[in-house]
């Protein structure tokens, strides 16, 4: 049997991991024993250290101590907990950098990073990579042999803070990467069109990494390239140290925890790991893009799940956190659970909780665990434990099922994300762009995810296009297929029209999806901004921000396109559509010089049909354009639902689970098919049924 595609790939793993995050550390010794028991009186399993704790693991160069950590390892393994180690080099110490400060990232100003918190140093450099071996290889042999270390992540987080580096070391590993790929510099020079503003190199020696200080915008293939090398150089880092992991024990899993998507191609990262992480904290999540905790997280999930597969949680939110600068607020009575049910309900295969013990120092003072400052278990703890005893009921029938969707946005593609960023058109990213239609079928409780355009659909009933402008030849057969046979595809504007050296290509858009959507494109320009602009933006039309007279009122018409009469909005940017014979007109624009021409288009093939959308969406072009398309495929939720309550589905080869998440909190009862549920404030259940069959 072909394995499924990674959107709907569960995990491989004999168990459901359920853990904590702990940083022995950073506590009193004499803490050991009772943390253990207290730990193991909440039902926790495992627990994940040693991240940040390098110089604990070694004080100096060469003279090892990992007496600490053997003892913390004991002393869980005594109550029956299991170890996660980490690699510590998200923090080299400072013994390393002082004797070697040429390190240090350097960022975009030739500024080299100072040592004082963590990811400053520069994963390309040569004599870091050897530390980096070197301390992996000296805790790899030191646990090999110990059962009660099962597995290990890489680093932490890698990237997040920061990615790029300019360093002397830097522009050297970037020089042979680009040796490597061009083989030539007259190659390099095609590639990145260097005769516009006279840049042609005589030699790769003369080649720099892009950096801001120049008078004027940077070239985007250049950008490309070293957005690539960055995330090339950070799967290799990581890769070295998988390779020392592995070959000490191959029974051990091996996995990272991600935090920003930051020059990390995940796919392709992911590949070496035996699974992939998310951290996930939705209430900071929210503080910086205010669209609700139950959005938040679903956004995360659904999306890393397009990447990834079935994953794990290496960082739930347990409490309130800080830094310095911000603050985030503690979940509500119940919602420690409902963030839980609703991470298993996405695609979770195993959840560690961040952390502990509360952070009493450091950038984190204030970064709550499962026990207060004062070391007292008070309501986190007794949620905490609460929520174990739930998930180790089901957590057995969750292992080794996915998440359904009916919709899925393909917009998991790295290079095509990247590539937006060198040359985004004043236009938000690519992930942004989709996420009208997401949060549409989020709050309509449609099951929609994402997925790569090359993923085998033939679970999904629509599939989205999200404007990728760099098309892989090897998409086009497999996605006429998906319509072929019934599937709807909707391909938003711009889709197929740069090169993969990131040039603007000459075919007539959508080139090698012309005949697919039986539609040429023959112009394309920005419209008026919406105003605002958020994480959802374009989802609302601000009128308030169009100032009167001629040129604003036609602006506004402009955002316009007419289904039948209807006018809906649209944003950002306009294309004018040539369709093929018997291709049928959708919606025209409606103002100025482009009224009366066809916006939107389908085209019936086969089973399915091909619409094409000559501009991007907003949430009420989403209702429009999907509303009739769901009801088409039959796309809809299986019960109706009260405001503010998710459903989700995970199906293996015997069962569908249901999952229901009550996000607020006040009670809300569900009438299902066999009888009303009455969920508490932030409560979670789980329907089961057999495959195949409806209903409980
Ligand atoms: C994560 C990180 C942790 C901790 C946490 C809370 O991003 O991996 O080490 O910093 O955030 O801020």
């Amino acid at each position: 049997m072909t394995p499924p595609s990674i959107p709907w790939r569960p995990l491989s793993q004999p168990r459901f991991l359920i853990g904590i995050c702990h940083f022995p550390e950073q506590e009193p010794r004499e803490h050991l024993a009772s943390d253990a028991a207290l730990m193991a009186e909440a039902g926790i399993e495992t627990v994940r250290m040693g991240e940040f704790a390098w110089s604990v693991l070694e004080p100096e160069e060469g003279r090892y101590d990992f007496s600490l950590f053997d003892e913390a390892i004991a002393e869980l393994a005594g109550q029956g907990i299991d170890t996660i180690f980490c690699t510590p080099t998200a923090t080299p110490p400072r013994w390393l950098t002082h004797r070697h400060p040429d390190m240090l990232r350097v960022d975009q100003n030739g500024v080299a990073q100072r040592h004082g918190s963590r990811q400053h140093v520069d994963i390309t450099h040569p004599l870091f990579r050897e530390h980096s071996r070197r301390i992996t290889r000296a805790l790899a042999d030191h646990y090999r042999s110990n059962p009660h270390v099962i597995g290990w992540q890489t680093d932490n987080e890698l990237n997040t803070h920061f990615s790029e580096s300019h360093s002397a070391v830097a522009q050297d590993a970037f020089r042979g990467w680009l040796v490597a790929r061009y083989g030539n510099i007259d190659a390099l020079n095609a590639a990145w069109g260097t005769v516009f503003w006279n840049r042609q190199y005589d030699d790769f020696a003369q080649v720099e990494t892009p950096v801001t200080n120049r008078p004027a915008s940077a070239d985007p293939s250049h950008l490309l390239d070293y957005r690539r090398f960055l995330a090339d150089m950070t799967r290799d880092f990581q890769s070295e140290q998988v390779a020392i992991l592995r070959a000490a024990n191959p029974a051990w899993f091996v996995f990272h925890n991600i935090g920003r998507l930051n020059d990390i191609d995940l796919r392709d990262f992911g590949t070496g790991l035996d699974f992939l992480g998310t951290d996930l904290y939705p209430g900071l999540r929210d503080e910086f893009m205010k669209v609700g905790l139950g959005y938040a997280q679903a956004m995360q999930l659904d999306s890393f799940r397009g990447w990834a597969g079935n994953f794990i949680v290496p960082e739930l939110q347990l409490g309130a956190g800080a830094h310095p600068a911000f603050a985030i607020p503690a979940p509500e009575p119940g919602e420690l659970g409902r963030f839980a049910f609703s991470s298993v309900a996405r695609g979770a295969d195993g959840l560690i909780w961040f952390r502990w013990t509360s952070a009493r120092y450091g950038a984190e003072a204030y970064w709550m665990g499962a026990l207060d400052h004062d070391r007292v278990p008070r309501r986190r703890y007794a949620e905490l434990k609460q929520t174990i005893s739930e998930l180790k009921a089901v957590r057995d029938e969750v292992l080794g099922t996915s998440v359904d969707i009916d919709v899925a946005i393909l917009g998991a593609d790295w290079t095509n994300e990247i590539a937006q960023a060198t040359f985004s058109l004043g236009l938000p990213s690519l992930a942004e762009l989709a996420l009208p239609l997401h949060h549409h079928c989020y709050l309509r409780n449609i099951r929609c995810g994402f997925a790569a355009p090359g993923d085998d659909l033939s679970r999904v009933k629509i599939a989205f296009v999200p404007h990728l402008a760099l098309w892989d030849d090897r998409w086009t057969a497999p996605l006429s297929r998906f319509v072929g046979a019934g599937g709807i595809l909707v391909i938003g504007a711009r889709t197929a029209t740069r090169t993969a050296n990131n040039h603007v290509a000459t075919e007539t858009p959508p080139g090698p999806l012309a005949e697919l959507c039986g539609v040429r494109v023959s112009e394309f320009g920005r419209l008026p901004a919406l105003g605002a602009s958020s994480i959802l933006s374009g989802a609302v039309f601000q009128v308030e921000n169009v100032k009167s007279g001629r040129m604003a009122e036609s602006a506004r018409r402009e955002q316009f396109v007419d289904f039948g009469g209807e006018p809906v909005q649209a944003a950002h940017g306009y294309e004018i559509l040539e369709p093929a014979e018997g291709v049928e007109v959708l919606a025209r624009w409606n103002a100025r010089f482009l009224a009366g021409e066809p916006a939107v288009t389908r085209r019936r093939l086969g089973a399915g049909s091909v619409i094409y959308v000559g501009t991007y969406l907003t949430h009420p072009l989403v209702a429009r354009l999907f509303e009739p398309l769901f009801a088409e495929t039959g796309v809809r939720p299986p019960m109706a639902l009260p405001a503010g309550v998710e459903l989700t589905t995970r199906s293996g080869p015997e069962t569908i689970l249901t999952f229901l998440q009550n996000t607020t909190d006040e009670a809300r009862t569900v009438e299902t098919p066999d009888g009303a549920i009455d969920l508490p404030p932030f409560g979670s259940t789980i329907l089961r049924a057999r495959a195949g069959h409806a209903g409980k």
